[in-house]
């Protein structure tokens, strides 16, 4: 079991957080992970048990990206493979259930907090009603990977050109 987490901590070290989209580099994850972390250890008005299911739903809400990209990252080859079909939020789900199912009384709300956490990241599930754990890192987690992708842009752009970015419908000028 020690092995097993030992290999599950090293490639959440070690892997991107995206092919693309943002933190795409290696040690991406951990690096998105960790400023989610930074952000809610700011968060005082919140009260202790939501900062801590923020803090342990943080950790796992990419985790199953591990999976996801194992084909990409450990092999060379392209994205796709079973776990890039299942999605990285049920593969953060299933490694949660299984780390979870070793430790003695897990608090069963927690256990359902916490995927509720994971299954609101990216998101709106019309499905899944929302919680303030759920809402408070879906909103993190979408401004660090947007603020992460623009900085990854700009970084490509010439400054005094005009540049189209993805999913942008005005230009972006490169001031400075
Ligand atoms: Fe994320």
């Amino acid at each position: 079991m020690r092995n097993l987490n030992n290999k599950l901590f090293g490639k959440f070290l070690r892997y991107p957080c995206s092919v693309k989209s943002h933190d795409s580099r290696k040690h991406g994850l951990f690096h998105h992970t960790f400023k989610l972390l930074k952000q809610i250890s700011n968060l005082n008005d919140v009260g202790n048990k939501t900062k801590d299911l923020c803090l342990v739903g943080a950790v796992f809400h990419d985790i199953g990206k591990i999976k996801s990209l194992h084909n990409y990252v450990e092999k060379s080859k392209n994205i796709y493979s079973y776990d890039f079909l299942i999605g990285h939020k049920q593969n953060s789900i299933e490694i949660f259930d299984d780390l979870s199912s070793r430790i003695n009384n897990f608090p069963s709300i927690y256990h359902r907090l916490i995927k509720n956490i994971i299954i609101w990241t990216h998101n709106v599930d019309y499905d899944v009603p929302g919680t303030l754990p759920g809402k408070i890192i879906s909103i993190l987690d979408n401004t660090d990977a947007a603020i992460s992708s623009l900085i990854e842009k700009d970084k490509k752009i010439s400054v005094g050109r005009f540049s189209k970015l993805p999913y942008q419908k005005n230009y972006y000028y490169k001031a400075i």
